[in-house]
């Protein structure tokens, strides 16, 4: 298999690339360019590639002391790319991430219409304390996980 190349998100070409597994996985809260670069600022974000081929993204938001020293880790995988190891891969290197930034306690969010994520996470020791709307009209909620 062709080697999993991991780069942060920096330039406008892996900004784009983020934004495009971001907005396929989540159509709810479709991202413009803007807002990604923004996020670059605040989280740490990388994305993942097979050869030339774009297979996911992940971000790290980092603990605060405000929070707990509560990290947010999420990896995200194409859908034609999954249940070969990828997002398994991606998940322990943002969660190494996390720790290095010193996040005492880790946390993830899924959109309860993805069954495969609320899989993934509760395989990896992640368990659901909070279900919510994002905006008024909503009507797939999100689920908070926090690692035990
Ligand atoms: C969650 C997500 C990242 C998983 O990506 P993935 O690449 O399919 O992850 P993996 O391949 O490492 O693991 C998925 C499953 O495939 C299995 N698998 C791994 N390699 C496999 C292989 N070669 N053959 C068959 N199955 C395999 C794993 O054991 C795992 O099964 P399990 O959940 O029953 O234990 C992906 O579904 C996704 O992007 N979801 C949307 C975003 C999201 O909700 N993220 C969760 C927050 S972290």
């Amino acid at each position: 298999m062709t080697d999993l190349r991991i780069q942060a998100v920096g330039d406008d070409a892996s900004i784009h690339d983020w934004q495009y597994v971001h907005n396929l996985i989540i159509p709810g809260d479709v991202l413009s360019f803007d807002d990604v670069r923004d996020r670059t600022g605040r989280n740490r974000m990388e994305v993942a590639y097979l050869g030339d081929a774009l297979v996911g993204c992940t971000t790290v938001r980092p603990p605060t002391k405000d929070n707990g020293a509560t990290a947010t880790v999420i990896a995200r995988v194409l859908p034609e790319y999954r249940r070969r190891g990828l997002g398994t891969r991606l998940y322990e290197r943002a969660l190494g991430q996390a720790r290095a930034l010193g996040a005492q306690a880790v946390e993830t969010v899924v959109l309860a219409s993805n069954p495969d994520g609320l899989h993934f996470a509760e395989q990896q020791g992640f368990v659901e304390f909070e279900r919510y709307l994002l905006r008024e009209g909503d009507t797939v909620p999100w689920i908070d996980l926090r690692l035990t």
